[in-house]
């Protein structure tokens, strides 16, 4: 063996540690067995040797240590992590897509580069210099799984290397594993692992240390929300979560410069307000978002490394666990057909427009989805009507289908009646736009529609305000 020279590039880092170190401490059923086959002399050099090689790094300097990233992180076999991993390293370029409610969204951060989606493109294009990557943004504010579960090929689309999904925080918190609630987020993960790309997903699950209370405790409840029945699932399906919760409660609970509670920044102004952790009780400050930008490069990082060593994880082919496995939750019904009709799409669900008109909020925006097309009333009493499939396509399933009414809501905006009509049959329910703050959210009316491959759904305005702009319609089951 040569001399060593001190590693210029952290790929040439990685390669001396493969050689020498990965192999020793990350395999360890094959530790004792390299140890024996390493000659003396090259264990003395091993010896000498010290300096350690570097992971690749983030642009910014982290203010997670280490230790707090990993204690944040259910990595998992991580898999399908290694071919994102593989791409990467050979430079070949990478599709990303961002699933999840206004966190994920986060526009006006997102402008900025302080948007945990904006830092973690950042990463990669720094990390991994190559023009062609692409990043998608699907995230839709107040959305949550329920409706995203039936569109996942709309809005993933095709060549999807990595998917995040961020609901931790939309999702119904206290709903039951069986509920739903619950089955719908399982139904939209088996979507995204069954995308034909087989892209890695990651779950980002931010946490709201102001609404989880309980069992005496009026914030900070760590098993407050949805993310146990998240972690459930992500050791079911083999995918990678990242926690908010597990990486910085106690650091919120100690009030840790950079991670504290005892303030939120909406409002505040002052260079302190970079040490807190929230902008209101839900959304994280830009501080927030470079916390959960750390988590979402985490995987990526530990990916990398160890796609660039030697190491070779052990797999068992059998044909039996090539598919998908059955669904975790019992009663969800897995082999149900979707209907989702969303963004451009949302057209062909429409069979009567009367006073609606399909228009966008912002005809100039780059993006169909920030362009805001939907249909929208000006008037009184117009009617819009739907002909969708609530059937599950299920022989001899008869329970109802869940139907979601996409809708603006924004301040002075006005209200409607929803009804079924002909097909299937609902509890009518009320669609109300306003809101009293002055920005847009997405809003959903939910029936409990009974089956029919053809369910006529009207759209009644009753008060008008500036608008009614209905956007989208889906169901699951
Ligand atoms: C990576 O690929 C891009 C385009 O495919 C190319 O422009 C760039 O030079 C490559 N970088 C390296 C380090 O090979
Ligand atoms: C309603 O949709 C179903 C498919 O779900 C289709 O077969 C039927 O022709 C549609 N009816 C109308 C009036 O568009």
């Amino acid at each position: 063996m040569r001399a060593f020279e001190k590693p210029k590039k952290w790929w040439q880092a990685l390669a001396l540690l493969s050689v020498l170190w990965l192999p020793l401490r990350l395999c360890s059923p094959c530790a004792s067995a390299a140890r024996s086959g390493l000659h003396t002399r090259d264990r003395a050099l091993q010896q000498q040797f010290t300096v350690v090689p570097e992971p690749v790094k983030l642009p910014w300097t982290p203010l997670f240590t280490d230790e707090e990233i990993w204690r944040g992180m259910l990595y998992g076999s991580g898999l399908r992590l290694q071919r994102v991993a593989q791409k990467l390293i050979a430079n070949e370029t990478i599709k990303v897509v961002f699933l999840g409610g206004s966190i994920t969204n986060s526009a006006d951060l997102e402008r900025l580069g302080l948007s945990f989606s904006a830092r973690f493109e950042n990463f990669i294009r720094t990390a991994f210099p190559n023009r062609g990557h692409v990043f998608v943004d699907q995230g839709v504010p107040k959305s949550n799984s329920g409706w995203f579960a039936s569109c996942v090929d709309t809005l993933v689309g095709d060549n999807a290397d990595l998917v995040f999904v961020e609901f931790a925080v939309n999702d119904q918190r206290d709903a039951a594993e069986t509920s739903i609630q619950r089955r719908s987020y399982e139904f939209m993960l088996r979507s995204v692992l069954r995308v034909a790309s087989q892209p890695a997903v990651i779950l980002l699950n931010h946490y709201s240390w102001f609404l989880s209370k309980g069992d005496g405790r009026r914030e900070g409840l760590f098993f407050s929300g949805p993310e146990s029945t998240f972690n459930d699932l992500a050791q079911y399906y083999d995918v990678t979560a990242m926690s908010m919760r597990a990486a910085a409660w106690r650091l919120m609970d100690e009030n840790i410069d950079g991670f504290r509670v005892d303030k939120q920044t909406r409002g505040a102004s002052g260079k302190s307000t970079k040490d807190y952790l929230y902008f209101d009780l839900v959304h994280p400050s830009p501080t927030g978002h470079q916390l959960l930008a750390e988590l979402a490069c985490a995987p990526i990082i530990r990916a990398v490394w160890e796609a660039a060593s030697t190491l070779v994880i052990t797999r068992r082919t059998d044909r039996r666990l090539a598919d998908l496995p059955p669904p975790m939750i019992p009663t969800l019904r897995a082999a149900a057909t979707p209907f989702c009709a969303i963004q451009q799409d949302f057209k062909r669900a429409v069979v009567g427009a009367a006073g609606f008109t399909y228009s966008a909020d912002d005809p100039q925006a780059p993006t169909f989805k920030t362009q805001y097309w939907g249909y929208a009333a000006t008037a009184e009493g117009s009617i819009l009507s739907l002909n969708i499939s609530t059937a599950s396509g299920i022989a001899g399933d008869t329970r109802p289908a869940q139907v979601f009414i996409l809708h603006q809501k924004a301040l002075n905006l006005g209200t409607g009646s929803v009804s079924c009509v002909s097909g299937c049959s609902c509890q009518p329910a009320q669609l109300d736009s306003a809101l009293r703050a002055n920005y847009y959210v997405a809003n959903v009316v939910e029936l409990k529609a009974t089956q029919s491959t053809s369910c006529r759904i009207r759209i009644l305005v009753t008060s008008i305000g500036k608008k009614v702009k209905v956007t989208g319609v889906t169901v699951n089951f």
